[in-house]
C-alpha cells in the first residue's frame, strides 16, 4: 500500500499560539516530544519522510536524528509564508508518485486512519483526498464547505458567520499524486489577510477543474491538532487514557487513574498496582504483581517482579531484581543495580552502586560508588564518603558482612566476608574477611561526676537568662575532655 509514496511533515511554523519560547513540536505528550508521534508512525510504515522545519530547526532535527529514524530528510523554509509555502519547499526531495502530506502538530495520529485515507483515495480513484471530522466546536479549525458539489476549506479568520456554524472541519492529512502537487501548487494564490500561501487551498483547485476530491471521515480524537498548551494538556489527558486502558485491559490496577503521570514507552507487568500521584517516566519497566506507592517516581528503572516501592519513593536510571522492598521515603540514582531480595528502607540514598541478594539496609543510609555483596546487613545511619574532594572513591562491602549503625566509611575501603564493624565507627582501613573492627574513642564513666554536673547547672540556672549564658558557664569551669 505504502510503496510509492512519500510524506511531507510540515514542522516550520512558529508555534506563537504557545506563548512558550520552545517550538510546540518539542513538548512531549506523555514523555514523547509531538514531532516524534507522526515521525514513529510513518516509520513503522517504511514511508519515507521529509520533514520541513525552520523555527528552532536544529533541535527539532537533533530529537528526531537520536531516535534513529530510517529513512527521513530535511528541509528549510526560510520564511513562515504558510502550509502551501512550506510544501514548496520541499520539491526537490520529491521522488515516489504519491505524496502524503501531515502537519507537525496532529499527535494521535494512527495507523488505520492513514490506511483508510489510502484506501479511500486508491478505491475513489481520487487525484487528492485530505482527513476531515466532525466536531463539536470547530473554532480555529479549517471548515469544510460543500458548495454545488465543489469542495473548499475556508479557514476561521475567512469564514462568514454562517460558514462558522460548519462543524465538519479539514484536520491536515492529504494525500495527491506527484503530479496533481507538481502541477497545481504554485496556483496556489498568496492570502491577503495573512500573506500565507494555505496548503488547503489544492482542494478548491481540483475541484475547480472537475478532479476527483475524496473527504476521508476520521474520529476527532485521532486527528485533534495542538496550537495552545491548553490543546496540548487535552490530547495528553487523551494520550495518557489510552495507555492506561491497554494496562487495565492486562490487569494493571491505577489507584486513581486520573492523577498518575504515565510516559509512552513504559512498561508494566499484569497484576501490579499504582497508587495515587505515581510518576511512571520514560523508559521505565515494572515487572508483574509490584506495588508502587503513592507519589514515587520511577524514572527510566526497572523493577523486578513482586517488588514492593513503598510510598515518596524517587528511583532514577536504576535496575531492581525480583522482591525488592524500597522506601518509604528512598532515593536510588544513576545506575543502581540490586539484586534479588533486597530491603532498601526509609531516608536511604544510594548512586552508582552494586547489591547482592538479601542485603538490608533499613534507615537512614547513604550508599555512594559502592559495591555491596549478599546478605550484608547495613545498620542505620550508616554512610560511604566516597568524594574525597577531588574525586570519587569506592567502598566494597563483601558478602555477610554486618555494618553497625552510624558506620562512616572512608573510601577507597573495603569490608570483606563476614567481617563485623562496631557501631559508631570511623572506618579507613581495610577490614580482614571474619574481622570485628571497632573504630571509635572508648567510653570513660566518672563516678559520680553526674551530681557535680548537676549542682553546676542548678546554679547557673537561678541567674539564666538564656541558654547561651549557661553554655558558656560551664565551659568556665573547665568543662572538656581533658580535665575530666
Ligand atoms: C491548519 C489548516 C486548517 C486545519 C488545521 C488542522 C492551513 C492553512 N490550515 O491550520 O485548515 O483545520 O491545520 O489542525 O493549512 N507550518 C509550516 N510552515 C508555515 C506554517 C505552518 O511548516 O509557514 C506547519 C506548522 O509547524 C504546523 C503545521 O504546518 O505543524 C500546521 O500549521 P498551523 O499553523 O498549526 O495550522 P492551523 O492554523 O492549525
Ligand atoms: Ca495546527
Amino acid at each position: 500500500m505504502f510503496n510509492d509514496v512519500q510524506a511531507l511533515i510540515l514542522a516550520a511554523g512558529s508555534s506563537s499560539r504557545f506563548r512558550t519560547k520552545k517550538t510546540k513540536l518539542l513538548h512531549t505528550i506523555c514523555g514523547q516530544e509531538m514531532i516524534l508521534y507522526p515521525a514513529k508512525l510513518l516509520d513503522s510504515l517504511n514511508v519515507p519522510a521529509t520533514f520541513i522545519l525552520g523555527h528552532q530547526a536544529d533541535k527539532i532535527k537533533e530529537t528526531i536524528r537520536k531516535n534513529n529514524l530510517k529513512n527521513v530528510q530535511f528541509v528549510t523554509q526560510k520564511e513562515r509564508l504558510g502550509t502551501g509555502n512550506a510544501v514548496e519547499c520541499s520539491k526537490e526531495t520529491w521522488t515516489k508518485n504519491n505524496i502524503l502530506i501531515i502537519n507537525g502538530d496532529i499527535p494521535l495520529i494512527k495507523e488505520d486512519t492513514i490506511r483508510e485515507l489510502f484506501k479511500k483515495h486508491e478505491e475513489n480513484n481520487a487525484d487528492i483526498s485530505f482527513v476531515s471530522t466532525r466536531i463539536f466546536n470547530p473554532t480555529g479549525y479549517g471548515r469544510i464547505v460543500i458548495d454545488n458539489g465543489s469542495y473548499r476549506i475556508i479557514e476561521e479568520k475567512e469564514c462568514s458567520a454562517q460558514e462558522k456554524e460548519v462543524n465538519v472541519i479539514n484536520s491536515g492529512i492529504y494525500l495527491m499524486s506527484t503530479k496533481f502537487l507538481s502541477e497545481n501548487l504554485s496556483k496556489i494564490p498568496r492570502n491577503e489577510t495573512l500573506n500565507e500561501y494555505f496548503i488547503t487551498h489544492l482542494i478548491k483547485i481540483a475541484s475547480d477543474q472537475g478532479l476527483k476530491v475524496q473527504d476521508v471521515p476520521a474520529s476527532y480524537d485521532q486527528v485533534r491538532g495542538v496550537n495552545t498548551l491548553e490543546e496540548l494538556w487535552a490530547t495528553e489527558q487523551i494520550k495518557r487514557s489510552q495507555l492506561m486502558k491497554k494496562f487495565m485491559y492486562q490487569g494493571v490496577r491505577f489507584e486513581l487513574a486520573q492523577n498518575i503521570h504515565l510516559d509512552a514507552d513504559v512498561e508494566i507487568g499484569t497484576g501490579s498496582f499504582i497508587a495515587t500521584g505515581v510518576h511512571l517516566l520514560h523508559g521505565t519497566k515494572i515487572g508483574e504483581d509490584c506495588f508502587i506507592g503513592a507519589f514515587s517516581i520511577i524514572d527510566n528503572t526497572t523493577i523486578g517482579k513482586n517488588s514492593k516501592i513503598y510510598s515518596h519513593t524517587v528511583m532514577k536510571d536504576s535496575i531492581t531484581g525480583c522482591c525488592a522492598k524500597i522506601g518509604p521515603f528512598a532515593r536510588l540514582r544513576d545506575n543502581v543495580k540490586i539484586e534479588d531480595n533486597v530491603t532498601i528502607g526509609n531516608f536511604v540514598e544510594i548512586k552508582n552502586t552494586t547489591i547482592g541478594e538479601k542485603t538490608k539496609m533499613k534507615h537512614l543510609t547513604y550508599l555512594g560508588d559502592a559495591t555491596i555483596g549478599k546478605s550484608v546487613n547495613i545498620g542505620a545511619g550508616t554512610i560511604t564518603c566516597n568524594h574525597d574532594g577531588t574525586k570519587k572513591n569506592k567502598t566494597i562491602i563483601e558478602d555477610e558482612a554486618f555494618i553497625g549503625s552510624n558506620n562512616t566509611l572512608v573510601a577507597p575501603i573495603k569490608i570483606m566476608k563476614k567481617a563485623y564493624t562496631a557501631a559508631g565507627s570511623t572506618l579507613t582501613k581495610e577490614v580482614k574477611s571474619g574481622d570485628f573492627a571497632i573504630a571509635r574513642s572508648r567510653q570513660v564513666n566518672k563516678k559520680d561526676y553526674a551530681k557535680k554536673l548537676k549542682k553546676n547547672y542548678i546554679e547557673n540556672d537561678k541567674n539564666k537568662t538564656n541558654e547561651i549564658k549557661f553554655v558558656g558557664a560551664i565551659k568556665t569551669k573547665g568543662y572538656n575532655e581533658e580535665t575530666l
